[in-house]
């Protein structure tokens, strides 16, 4: 792309073609690379010194019976140690000033993008991630890197002169806060990962880092490429655990200046609690969570894009994003066709192996989200009507498969709370009403995306005017939002913003000085 909202020079990072046999081949290559190289273990990493603990084996979503590599649990005196390293490091690190930490992190996007099919790889493992997801994902890491480099090259060493009266100079600068703890989520297990810590860095703080209990795998990896890309290992602390215990020692510690967390509204809400029970500082929250995102389509829209883009924005990712199409609202008067379209486009979709370029859909990530998927199930199957499920028998044998379903609801009543994973849930309206299912949908009281399909500008507005969302997007799907393109976040249950990849997110990392001085 041509430029960003300062008008600069700025491009997204590259990805891989999948329809080159090259590409494939090299993937492929990769894959064996993978199975023979020495697995990995994501130790707690303090200070560059990896530390011991209790040892357990990551499996693949895709076959239970897969060894991925092993995880070692952090554990509370690790915490400790973590924040004396990085509070006793943070002031140099800031003193180094936004160019000098900027550079750093354009060699971690340079350093992601040369290991580019290895991590994909890994992600697909780990993870369960298609190839298209685990390329788009390693872009976004690269693309948050150079986004906050140049955004801490711009704006963190230049104070900006203020006006004052005669004898009088006025600054205000930006500054790190001390140590930010970052946690981010399974189901962008590098990109949010990296995302969070690199922002922290760019604004001048030292991190430690929680990645998912699921997925520390390739985390740690993306700590051993800041490493490689010559960061300080006193500046960034990695500390693979559950939320439970590792997750609470970093956000109830009273030496926390500041937390980033992707992850459910729940969890958000308990480390909001804890922030605000402390005796010390008052720290900000930045928190990412989920959204019960709505498509509302009316009957001047094309039947064929609609279709595309509500499959791509409910199944792609095994539904596992927070920005996933949940609630597809169709007018009464075109819904049987529209159904059915969808209905028939599932049958395309080809559950299967990430590894296989023709997978649309992986697994889920674990036991526990099919579990809860099944028991949603259970429940449209007594009170809604199951259009369509797609057959998932015979591979969720070996691992965590669920076929995409297409559910019909009565009425959006039966649909309060995120159901994480592929499920799209129709809901007719009558044209009449359209306002009042929209005043439905957002008394829910999420607001993370929202798609409209219209041909319309009066009904974009009317949705628009009506729903909360973050990001927003008319006749396209609704997922995939691009570093400094879509800059990435909600409002009310769905988070705090500000936007990941947007020109505001680094200053919520950020202290800001007014210096005076009389002359
Ligand atoms: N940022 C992702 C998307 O836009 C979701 O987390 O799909």
């Amino acid at each position: 792309l041509p430029g960003d909202l300062y008008g600069e020079e700025r491009a997204n990072s590259k990805g891989l073609d999948l329809a080159q046999a090259r590409v494939r081949a090299s993937l492929a290559k990769a894959f064996r690379d993978f199975e023979t190289a020495e697995p990995i273990t994501a130790a707690p990493l303090v200070n560059g010194k990896l530390l011991d603990g209790a040892a357990h084996h990551i499996m693949s979503p895709v076959d239970s019976g897969e060894y991925v590599g092993t995880a070692v649990d952090a554990s509370v005196d690790d915490v400790n140690a973590a924040f004396e390293i990085a509070i006793a490091a943070q002031p140099a690190w800031d003193a180094r000033g936004g160019k000098a930490r900027g550079a750093i992190l354009r060699a971690m996007g340079d350093a992601l993008e040369a290991d580019m099919e290895r991590l994909i790889v890994l992600m697909a493992r780990e993870a369960g991630k298609t190839l298209n997801d685990g390329i788009a994902e390693v872009r976004e890491a690269v693309d948050f890197c150079r986004y906050y480099a140049a955004q801490a090259e711009r704006e963190f060493d230049s104070d900006v002169r203020l006006p004052g009266p005669a004898g009088e100079t006025n600054h205000l600068g930006l500054k790190g806060r001390g140590v930010f703890v970052c946690i981010s989520p399974w189901n962008f297990p590098l990109a949010i990962f990296t995302g969070q810590v690199a922002a922290a860095l760019a604004a001048g703080n030292a991190v430690i880092a929680k990645p998912a209990e699921q997925t520390p795998l390739v985390a740690f990896e993306a700590v051993r490429l800041f490493q490689k890309a010559g960061l300080p290992a006193s500046v960034l602390h990695f500390l693979p655990g559950t939320g439970e215990i590792i997750g609470a020692a970093l956000t109830n510690d009273p030496r926390t200046q500041g937390v980033a967390f992707t992850g459910s509204t729940e969890v958000a809400r308990a480390i909001n609690r804890s922030l605000a029970a402390r005796e010390t500082a008052i720290a900000p929250l930045i928190a990412e969570t989920g959204g019960l995102n709505g498509m509302f389509v009316d009957t001047t829209a094309l039947r064929e894009q609609v279709v595309d883009d509500a499959i791509m924005s409910a199944f792609g990712s095994a539904g596992q994003r927070c920005s996933a199409l949940r609630i597809i609202f169709v007018p009464e008067d075109t819904a049987d066709e529209l159904i059915e379209s969808l209905a028939g486009a599932m049958d395309e979709l080809q559950l299967g192996d990430p590894m296989d370029p023709a997978t649309d859909v992986g697994p889920v990530i674990d036991n526990e989200q099919r579990e809860l998927l099944l028991r949603h199930m259970e429940r449209m199957e007594a009170a809604a009507k199951v259009i369509k499920k797609i057959d998932d028998v015979e591979l969720s044998e070996r691992g965590f498969f669920f076929g995409p379903a297409l559910v019909e609801l009565p009425s959006l009543d039966m649909l309060d709370r995120e159901v994480f994973g592929p499920i799209l849930h129709v809901v007719r309206y009558k044209r009449r009403d359209v306002g009042a299912i929209a005043r439905e949908l957002a008394a829910k009281g999420y607001g993370l995306t929202l798609g409209i399909h219209s041909r319309l500008a009066s009904f974009h507005r009317q949705i628009q005017s009506i729903v909360p969302a973050g990001n927003v997007y008319v006749n396209r799907n609704m997922v995939g939002a691009v570093v400094g393109v879509q800059p990435f976040g909600g409002e009310g249950l769905s988070g705090t913003g500000p936007k990941a990849g947007g020109p505001h997110y680094l200053h919520r990392f950020a202290g800001e000085r007014t210096v005076t001085i009389n002359i």
